[in-house]
């Protein structure tokens, strides 16, 4: 038991749902959901994510966080321990991996989102009114050692938080972040829901227009839900480890899910109606936040203070998203090697920080990490997962694991969806993204 102390514990159940719903809340709530949403139908897209979270995204939430709960490892100490003389634990060294791998551009990202928030502050951003926000977004990209100025100073608070402990250092900055966060929301929202592109903005968002999904929206809204989650790499695994077996499981896996999905609504409802209200382009892609919205922004009043407002958001949501990131690797280094953890966080930090520099340095390599993780990495870290806790786990042992400190309510429904259900989705999900090369190997 002094084992289970010495790395650390949630304080409490308020703790761990803050923790971890600042893991779930990140640039793919903020960033990338709205954008989607956007390209893909709107409502079309919004409601094959939520399918997805309740069938798929819960399921696997449930997993992964009882997973860690039952063992008290990070993921491949976790799958050793339940698992062992078997290869199971390479779906554990897997997600360690992949947790280098999304941190690495993820840090980049949240750079810019620095970069902006200093430019709005210091009157940069919005001073030459006939220089363009595409301009300027461009200026950054190509600027390789502004980015890694940025991305840098961002590792340093990830590694500086993570280094603090589990409850002193990500407890608390979730406990302050979280709330910050939905004010910020709420804030921003007031503008939006008063603008005169509300009503425009809000059918564009909430009407859904099927012909433009696809198969490829359908899959791509699947992937949301589990980039979204945090789920595929082992992040839920670590911080379930820290949660004590009296708290019920169910209940906080579904505020999680609850507080992440409202948190991306909520982003594309800030959003939306702001774009119209201007007739910008909402189905701008990846530049949607970057130089869309702070066009608009441009022609409201105040714009410095919204656009460090929104940027602000963006930096607190990336930022407990890192450090769930970074703490996979860390729990990894502390459990398996004994290495002290500020030890551990400032080694896998500063690893990290240089297999990012590629992604500032040379533009267009982050698009290519992003997919090899989104695309890869996540999915079969996922579909390991949902396959180890349905066929590999016993029975007995998953209803045990999910019913401790609780009724166990709910068991069957779950363990159908992750033996059945999630497999084949998230297997449909990983055919798509083969298929391009398969055919290509026969049509070659
Ligand atoms: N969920 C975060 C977001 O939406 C990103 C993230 C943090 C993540 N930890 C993860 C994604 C672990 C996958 C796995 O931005």
């Amino acid at each position: 038991m002094e084992s289970s102390t010495a790395r650390g514990n949630w304080s409490g159940r308020v703790g761990f749902v803050l923790a971890a719903a600042g893991s779930a809340i990140g640039l793919g709530n903020i960033w990338m959901f709205p954008y989607r949403a956007g390209q893909y139908g709107g409502a079309a897209f919004v409601l094959v994510y939520l399918g997805a979270v309740v069938l798929v995204g819960l399921p696997l939430l449930n997993s992964e966080i009882l997973l860690g709960r039952a063992t008290r490892r990070n993921p491949v100490g976790a799958l050793r321990l339940l698992s062992p003389g078997t290869g199971w634990p390479v779906v554990g060294w897997l997600g360690v991996i992949a947790g280098f791998v999304i941190l690495s551009y993820y840090g980049v990202v949240a750079g810019w989102a620095l970069d902006y928030t200093w430019m709005a502050v210091s009157g940069q951003l919005f001073s030459s009114t006939s220089g363009s926000m595409s301009g300027a977004f461009e200026k950054l990209v190509a600027n390789g050692p502004r980015q890694v100025l940025w991305q840098g100073l961002f590792m340093l608070a990830t590694i500086f938080i993570v280094s603090r402990g589990v409850e002193q250092g990500i407890e608390r900055t979730g406990k302050i972040l979280m709330p910050l966060l939905f004010g910020i929301v709420l804030v921003l929202l007031g503008y939006s829901l008063t603008s005169e592109g509300v009503e425009r903005g809000l059918d564009f968002f909430m009407r859904p227009r099927f012909s433009e999904l696809g198969w490829e929206g359908a899959l791509a809204a699947l992937g949301q839900a589990f980039f979204s989650l945090s789920l595929g790499m082992g992040a839920m695994i670590t911080y379930g480890s820290y949660l004590g077996e009296d708290e019920s499981l169910p209940g906080s896996v579904a505020m999680i899910a609850v507080a992440d999905t409202a948190l991306a609504i909520l982003a594309g409802l800030v959003i939306f109606p702001l774009v119209f209200t201007f007739n910008l382009e909402p189905s701008a892609g990846p530049g949607l936040v970057f130089i869309t919205l702070p066009q608009a922004f441009a022609m409201m009043p105040a714009p410095a203070f919204l656009a460090s407002l929104f940027f602000l958001l963006l930096i607190f949501a990336a930022l407990t998203s890192a450090v769930s990131l970074l703490e996979v690797a860390v729990a990894f280094l502390v459990d398996e090697f004994k290495l002290p953890r500020v030890t551990a966080s400032v080694g896998a930090g500063a690893i990290i920080f240089c297999l990012g520099l590629p992604s500032a340095l040379s533009e267009g390599f982050l698009d290519h990490v992003d997919a090899l993780a989104s695309n890869w990495l996540l999915p079969v870290g996922g579909l390991c997962t949902a396959l180890f806790v349905g066929w590999s786990l016993d029975r007995a042992a998953a209803r045990k694991f999910y019913s401790a400190g609780g009724s166990g309510r709910g068991f069957e429904l779950f363990h159908f969806c992750i033996k059945y259900l999630a497999p084949v989705a998230v297997g449909v999900i990983l055919l798509q993204n083969t298929w391009p090369a398969i055919s290509g190997l026969f049509a070659g």
